[in-house]
């Protein structure tokens, strides 16, 4: 009986140590916890095209083609001229300008490849619905862009093996950069006070000078708890369009459209915002686009809209 129980034992601790030993063979190296990408994941992350035109998928489109596409998805935040509407980004102009005291940094005027371009539209672009666009559609968008900014002819069709060969025009003005500048020796006498040394929180042609969209008044009656929980969601994903009314959006501070809008009730109006919604103005995209934010979340941003009235 002894010498059965201890075989019996013996035998369990023999399996867990070959259990063991090959889990840690298997995982040699690491910690034992996640697991190695497929392919299939690994081509979905690496979609970034080279200035050589690596990554690109086989395809094409014309400036003709690019024109009512840019229309219809891009001109109402970048103009139609690729001016950029209010405080949306130009995408074409500034030509000279970048050694001016208010560079105008562009797709034309900076932008060293014209692989970024391709890359930029197809990953993000349209801002409301990034990766809602056919190759084919991206390759006819970007022929567009490069000839508002005088890079192609209006005859021009662009595709995979001629993208590379369009040479930007401030592409020499990137270089690395060997200025001397990191790796100094440390000051450790008579040093300058730090109290009078100041960082700077603009750049020179990135930060926007122009005024953001006005806030909110706060001079408002007393706002409900909901509103006061929804008005962080509103400020973070709301304002953005609902402040200035850009692209068809109603303005918060536009009484009358709001109170039509209310009629609907705050049920319909959520489930609109939730769902997305087009109604005779524009797109409201689903959650504004942040699809994170709970659906009580949005309904308390609404709430927080209809009492600022
Ligand atoms: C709702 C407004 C909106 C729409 C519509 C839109 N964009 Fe944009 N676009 C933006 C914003 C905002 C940025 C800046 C994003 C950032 O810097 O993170 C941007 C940036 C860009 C840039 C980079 C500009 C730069 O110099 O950094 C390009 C190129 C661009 N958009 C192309 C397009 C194209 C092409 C379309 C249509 C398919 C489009 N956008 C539709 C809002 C929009
Ligand atoms: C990218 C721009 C954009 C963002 C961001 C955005 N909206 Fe909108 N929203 C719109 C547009 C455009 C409309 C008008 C649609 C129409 O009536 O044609 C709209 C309409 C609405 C309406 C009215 C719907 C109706 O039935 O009349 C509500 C409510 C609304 N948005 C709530 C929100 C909330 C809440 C957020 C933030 C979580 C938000 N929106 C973010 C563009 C936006």
């Amino acid at each position: 009986m002894y010498n059965l129980n201890r075989l019996f034992c013996t035998l369990v601790v023999l399996a867990l140590l070959s259990i063991s030993t090959m889990s840690f063979a298997e995982n040699a190296g690491h910690f034992g916890i996640g697991k190695t990408a497929t392919s299939e994941e690994i081509a979905g992350w690496d979609i970034d095209i080279r200035p050589d035109g690596k990554g690109l998928p086989v395809g094409q489109g014309s400036v003709a083609q690019g024109e009512p596409l840019y229309e219809a998805k891009c001109a109402s935040c970048h103009g139609s001229f690729g001016e950029g509407q209010g405080r949306w980004p130009p995408l074409a102009g500034g030509e000279g300008s970048l050694t001016e005291d208010r560079p105008e940094k562009t797709v034309g005027s900076y932008w060293p490849y014209a692989s970024t371009l391709w890359d930029y539209i197809n990953r993000a672009m349209p801002y409301p619905a990034p990766k809602s666009l056919t190759p084919n559609e991206v390759y006819a968008i970007s022929a567009y862009i490069l000839y508002l900014n005088d890079l192609v002819e209006d005859d021009f069709v662009l595709d995979q093996s001629n993208l590379a060969t369009i040479k930007m025009p401030n592409e020499e003005n990137f270089y690395i950069d060997n200025r001397p500048d990191t790796n100094n020796t440390r000051c450790m006498k008579n040093c300058k006070d730090p109290r009078k040394i100041v960082v700077q929180h603009s750049l020179r042609g990135i930060t926007p000078d122009q005024e953001a969209p006005a806030p909110i008044k706060q001079d408002k009656p007393v706002l409900s708890e909901v509103a006061i929980k929804g008005k962080i969601t509103y400020t973070n994903s709301c304002l953005v369009c609902h402040g200035s009314g850009i692209a068809g959006a109603p303005k918060t501070s536009d009484k009358e459209d709001w109170r039509k809008r209310s009629e609907k009730g705050i049920d319909t109006l959520t489930k609109h915002a939730i769902e997305g919604y087009q109604g005779n103005t524009g797109i409201m995209p689903a959650k504004g686009g942040n699809l994170s934010l709970t659906d009580e979340q949005v309904k308390n941003s609404i709430q927080y809209i209809l009492e600022v009235q």
